[in-house]
């Protein structure tokens, strides 16, 4: 492997990272010149003058879809498959380079047609798909920033969303095909919309998935395939500066409501490239798949941009990993014959489970040999899910790249690199060539290895987040306090190792949940319960570690009636829970809600979470409760399990 590998061993490695230290812009001046076309070379690198606001490769030009597609095209990859499709029924479809192209600028042109210009938001809330990609590059086109909206999310969020973003158009399907089951989209948007707060939408442009029954404003909605089909299959890419946004990505931080992370056109796109050829070592006859849903950063720079921004080609699954059976992944790896395959430690925990108790579930009993290199992403891999996914699913022959990156990273920062890094389970290993990663105490002085403190990146990175939409001055305060001293704090707990200065992620020092991989704040579902005024005087969520989704959500929750006990308990739980997903989505749903007279504050009445997140894990408190205004509530919380 080493032999082949674009990163060849760990001397290459190091020499990349020796190359980057000595000359930091010239690096990626290099890289970027490599991976990515421009219309107008850059001459400047990085422009440190404005920081924390970062520009990279600030004049320069370029199109990210002509990068995707015709610069593919023009390489001769016009006729290989782009995209291998699998919906939710088995059913496969593909598309070449060149179609893609094709299908892209028709959707383009149909964007066009409806008045959507430069700089315009669209919302796309689809289905895994090939329209979804083509809606997202077919933005990128025309230099329009996209949203992509993950399909579990409800009206009100996407309202919330569509409303932010003042969105111009939204692309929807009119329904979703999950684990054999329809689930509506198009209605969402209809909800979405009708809840008001949404006048810049003009239009809203469906796609006929199922042909299942839908609701249709005239003059508003349109299917996507009459407004496409009646257009030109070329369209002249939109030349836009290297810091044009590219796409706005909603995820949940510690306070408020979820923030519209900016990611650019330029850093974003090299980085995107880069990391996905050498993490995943890619070559052209590779086949690719990664799991992640276009909702989520992971399907923006790891399905819809990287994979195709080299060539790629690679599968894209409109299911679940649990239907028919929970031996899909690994009947789809064999029947597609795929190489590198990129998941989440929460699918690899669930499909060991649902193993244990079903032989013929086990991926032993699967022609897996095409597999070549496996990745993770999204949380912490625990060493026994990371021995069983290599030695059962990899052969015990695959490399796991265990990449740790964030929504706001853009692209990944901590990974082995297949072939060039020695391997340990649990540890996403060393910064990527060109990331500056270190572990600092809360004044910001750098911690010795061993020592657990802040995962912090000290220099900026071309795919980095540019801003948070419309606020700036959280963006400034939330990845760049001053004691840091200008370091960008990813809000994750590390350690590095003493040996061999491996990287080691904790969790998030913050109060954001990662369950089954999506981020959710605490502050988030506490407000959804708050907003049920009929019902809930006072809330407080924490998250327990949990076996299958890495953590779960708990939350205490004190009603405006008396406290309810045995079945009225367990009947409001329910309700919540579903009020819940009508306010954020199924995924916000709590594992557990307890109720109770009263929250564990402190006279001051400042809730104190951490003793409730002991109370959450069924941990005795040892903690010093002097400070509580009331401690005999605890036992309440505890007896409410
Ligand atoms: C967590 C997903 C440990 C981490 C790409 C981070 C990880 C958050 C890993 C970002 C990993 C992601 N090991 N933890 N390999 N990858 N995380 O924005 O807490 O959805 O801050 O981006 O996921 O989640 P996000």
């Amino acid at each position: 492997m080493a032999r082949h590998a674009h990163v060849a061993g760990r001397a290459a490695y190091d020499a990349l990272v020796a190359g980057a230290s000595a000359d930091y812009t010239g690096y990626w001046a290099r890289i970027a010149r490599k991976f990515v076309e421009w219309k107008t070379p850059f001459t400047q690198v990085l422009d440190e003058s404005d920081a924390p606001f970062f520009r990279w490769f600030a004049d320069g030009t370029l199109n990210v879809s002509h990068n995707c597609l015709d610069r593919q095209v023009a390489a001769g990859r016009g006729d290989k498959v782009a995209i291998v499709f699998e919906a939710d029924d088995g059913q496969v479809s593909r598309v070449t380079y060149s179609e893609l192209l094709a299908r892209t600028c028709r959707a383009a042109n149909a964007l066009k047609a409806q008045g959507v210009k430069k700089g315009d938001r669209v919302v796309i809330y689809m289905p895994m798909s090939i329209e979804g990609v083509v809606a997202m590059q077919a933005c990128a086109r025309i230099g329009a920033v996209h949203a992509v909206v993950f399909g579990g999310f409800s009206a009100q969020a996407l309202r919330d969303r569509i409303i932010d973003t003042e969105a111009v158009l939204v692309v929807t399907a009119d329904q979703q095909l999950r684990g054999g089951r329809a689930l509506p989209l198009k209605a969402m948007v209809d909800e979405a919309l009708a809840l008001g707060g949404c006048q810049a939408v003009r239009t809203v442009l469906v796609y006929r998935r199922t042909g299942g029954e839908i609701d249709w404003v005239d003059g508003r909605d349109a299917w996507l395939h009459e407004a496409t089909e009646r257009e030109p299959d070329t369209c002249e890419p939109e030349w836009v500066d290297a810091e044009h946004p590219l796409f706005l990505l909603y995820t949940s931080g510690s306070t408020g409501k979820p923030k519209g992370v900016q990611h650019s056109s330029g850093g974003y796109l090299v980085q995107a490239a880069v990391t996905t050829q050498w993490t995943f070592d890619l070559h052209d006859d590779d086949v690719f798949w990664c799991t992640a849903d276009i909702g989520w950063v992971t399907g923006h720079t790891y399905i819809a941009y990287g994979p195709l921004a080299v060539g790629a080609t690679q599968v894209v699954f409109e299911g679940i990993p649990t239907y028919p059976d929970a031996a899909r992944f690994w009947r789809m790896i064999e029947a597609h014959r795929v190489s590198v395959f990129y998941t989440a430690p929460t699918a690899i925990r669930s499909l060991i489970k649902a193993a244990e108790g079903r032989g013929d579930l086990h991926p032993a009993r699967f022609d897996l040999h095409s597999l070549r290199v496996l990745g993770s992403v999204g949380e912490p891999i625990n060493p026994a899910a990371w021995e069983w996914y290599h030695a059962h699913v990899g052969g015990g022959r695959c490399p796991i790249v265990d990449t740790w990156w964030q929504t706001e990273t853009g692209a990944q920062m901590l990974t082995p690199l297949p072939g060039a890094t020695t391997l340990v389970p649990g540890s996403c290993t060393l910064p990527f060539p060109g990331i500056d990663a270190a572990i600092v105490d809360e004044a910001g002085h750098e911690l010795p290895n061993g020592q657990s403190g802040l995962l912090v990146i000290r220099k900026p990175w071309p795919s980095m987040i540019r801003t948070i939409w419309k606020d700036k001055a959280r963006y400034a305060s939330s990845y760049f306090p001053p004691e840091l001293g200008g370091a960008y704090l990813a809000g994750d707990g590390a350690m590095r190792d003493v040996d061999t200065g491996y990287f080691t992620i904790g969790g998030r020092i913050d109060d954001v949940l990662n369950v089954s991989g999506h981020r959710m704040g605490t502050m988030e579902i506490e407000s959804a319960l708050v907003a049920c005024t009929e019902l809930v005087a006072e809330a407080a969520v924490v998250g327990r570690p949990d076996d299958t989704t890495g953590e779960a959500i708990c939350a205490f929750v004190v009603l405006k009636q008396e406290r309810p006990t045995g079945e009225a308990a367990a009947r409001l739980a329910a309700e919540l829970r579903q009020w819940i997903g009508r306010e954020i989505g199924p995924i916000a749903k709590p594992k557990e809600i307890r109720f109770a007279d009263n929250l564990p504050k402190t006279r001051s009445g400042k809730i104190l979470r951490r003793l409730l997140r002991s109370v959450a894990k069924g941990e005795a408190i040892t903690q010093d409760v002097s400070t509580l205004e009331n401690p005999a509530i605890l036992d309440q919380l505890a007896e409410a399990h």
